[in-house]
């Protein structure tokens, strides 16, 4: 009896610590980090102004929330092995950042390496993971993003699991962000560990290229987008494909800038901006703010888009929305503009993944353009329009 006991005891306790924290990121995450725009020079300094401009600038209200540090923030470990932030970076300490970041209304995202180094030479986790889950818990962090450099040996499933324990055990519900890269197929397990992960290695803030690194490579938009076949059965809420943060803001054209952050939202993709926020110009806000694309993103339902079509270079994609609802994207990949003419009931589209059907000629729906704003017809009509090079036009049908 005492036996049976110890045991449903010891498997009640396995039980209580070996789960990720359920109910959180519903939707894919919004917020900002530093890395895209900041790499390593970060400071308190720079994520309060961050903090005060994702308010001002009227992101937050837009739905954005977290703001992450990335890699560099770290000072070293104390005599007892508990992580500090770097003081001279930091001065006011982890805890008074985060209330500052609380004391606005947003929440608290910090990165870690599973690795016994950042991929930025700084402290890692491993062997450390509890502690750290203690530390990031007293500090406030509601978001952790977890690297995979230096993990010489590691098994990724399992260092994750560990991990995800470390910050069960530790009771401060943290989003928790795998950043593997995609070498392992975080996409097969991850909804077990995490609420989002990294398909591919890093974005750069271009359309169609790849960044030599000096032995690795940054990926395009395009080269980022074109990875994401095949996964998008893995994806829904409280666990997301991660196609990277955004580089919207960070260079490219104003037409390449509006398609990536509608392909992402397509993508029902985690939505972190990756720019310098208290210098964006108007045309960056008004991407990042767009509410009725920011909506397809968010969507209730959770189901990322699926690539429907190609015609010459345009995509056409499609993603099922609540009510009843679709969003359409035709993307134009090409470097000079292109026309299409879309008979809606020549193309009756089905998903057959998550059972959704489309049938324009049984149903006529409204046509929303979110980008001009404004109504365009129904499908009842051929749909006429011009697309720049490398842009998109994306629509909202509507049941009428
Ligand atoms: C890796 C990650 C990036 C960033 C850097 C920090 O490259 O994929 O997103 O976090 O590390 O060093």
């Amino acid at each position: 009896m005492k036996k049976a006991c110890s045991l449903i005891l010891f498997l009640f306790t396995i039980n209580c610590y070996s789960q990720k924290f359920d109910s959180l990121a519903l939707e894919p995450p919004m917020g900002w980090n530093t890395w895209n725009k900041f790499t390593c020079n970060v400071n308190e300094e720079l994520i309060r102004q961050a903090a005060d401009a994702l308010v001002a600038s009227g992101m937050k209200d837009a739905g954005y929330t977290y703001i992450v540090i990335d890699d560099c923030w770290h000072g070293q470990r104390d005599s007892l092995g508990f992580i500090q932030g770097d003081q001279k970076k930091f001065p006011s300490g982890m805890k008074a950042l985060a209330d500052y970041i609380h004391s606005k209304g947003l929440k608290f995202g910090i990165y870690s390496c599973a690795g016994s180094k950042t991929c930025g030479g700084h402290p890692g986790s491993r062997g450390y993971e509890y502690q750290d889950a203690i530390m990031y818990a007293k500090w406030g962090v509601d978001y952790l993003k977890y690297d995979w450099c230096n993990t010489e040996g590691l098994k990724a499933e399992g260092a994750y699991m560990t991990m995800r324990d470390a910050l069960y055990a530790a009771k401060r519900p943290i989003v928790f962000s795998l950043c593997e890269w995609g070498d392992n197929q975080p996409w097969a397990w991850g909804a077990n560990t995490g609420h989002l992960w990294r398909t591919t290695g890093d974005i750069y803030h271009c359309w169609d290229c790849k960044k030599d690194n000096g032995g690795w490579y940054s990926l395009g938009v395009l080269q980022i987008l074109d990875k994401q076949d095949g996964l998008r059965k893995y994806a829904g809420p409280g666990h997301w494909n991660d196609p990277d943060m955004m580089e919207v803001g960070n260079g490219m054209t104003e037409n390449e800038d509006r398609a990536h952050f509608s392909m992402w939202c397509m993508l029902a993709a985690p939505l972190m901006a990756g720019n310098d926020l208290s210098n964006m110009s108007e045309k960056t806000k008004a991407i990042l703010t767009n509410k009725e694309v920011i909506a397809i993103d968010q969507d209730p339902l959770g189901i990322q888009g699926f690539k429907y079509k190609t015609i010459d270079s345009v995509e056409i994609w499609f993603k099922p929305l609540e009510k009843g609802d679709w969003a359409v994207c035709f993307l134009n990949r090409k470097n000079v503009a292109d026309g299409i003419e879309f008979d809606w009931k020549e193309n009756s589209v089905t998903d057959s993944l998550f059972h959704k059907e489309v049938n324009f000629k049984a149903v006529t729906y409204k046509i929303r353009n979110l980008w001009l704003k404004k109504g365009q017809g129904t499908t009842g009509k051929i749909f006429k329009t011009t697309l720049d090079a490398h842009d998109v036009v994306m629509l909202r049908l509507s049941r009428q």
